[in-house]
């Protein structure tokens, strides 16, 4: 079922959201179901459970070739419960980033650039990726709502945000 994606100023998407602490139910599987519906439906990269009103630590993503960032290099669908993520290396990157819970705006982010991330899929198996690039910049940005950040608290140059009907975007973007 297609739901409701919570807009930026809604006090649900600011908690921290909480451990999933049973896979494998059929309530965790509904969720799983709304949420890539939702994705489907807006053309996401990217959707955490919070963005729905759900205070779970679960996040969906995935593209293969997106109408929304037609320059994104594919990243697996992946289904994370309960992530880790740890940074490898200092290194920093810059890009743009959108937020289906703050419509029609970009942003220019600084991420890791390199990480590892860990957690658990819907069965509850747990698994581990070293990523880097888009697909570290779009595990960042979805985890980062498990915790109540919305990538516009990470804007350090505020000249570089702005409407994406407006802004000369010439990098890529997410979610
Ligand atoms: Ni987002």
């Amino acid at each position: 079922m297609i739901r409701e994606v919570l807009r930026m100023g809604d006090p649900r998407l600011l908690r921290v959201a909480q451990p999933v602490t049973a896979f494998a139910t059929p309530q965790l599987a509904e969720l799983l179901r709304d949420m890539r519906d939702t994705m489907a439906h807006l053309d996401g990269a990217g959707l955490a459970a919070p963005q729905i009103g759900v205070d779970l630590r679960v996040v969906i993503f995935g593209c293969q070739s997106n109408p929304r960032y037609p320059d994104a290099p594919p990243v697996p669908e992946t289904v994370l419960i309960n992530p880790v993520l740890t940074p490898f290396g200092e290194e920093e990157e810059e890009g743009w980033e959108g937020c289906l819970s703050v419509p029609g705006l970009r942003g220019w982010v600084p991420r890791w650039k390199r990480l590892y991330y860990a957690g658990h899929d819907e069965s509850g198996r747990r698994f581990e990726r070293r990523v880097e690039g888009f697909h570290a910049r779009v595990v960042q940005h979805e985890c980062d709502h498990l915790d109540g950040i919305l990538y516009p608290m990470r804007v350090r140059d505020f000249r570089r945000f702005g409407f994406t009907d407006v802004l000369n975007l010439s990098d890529v973007v997410e979610e």
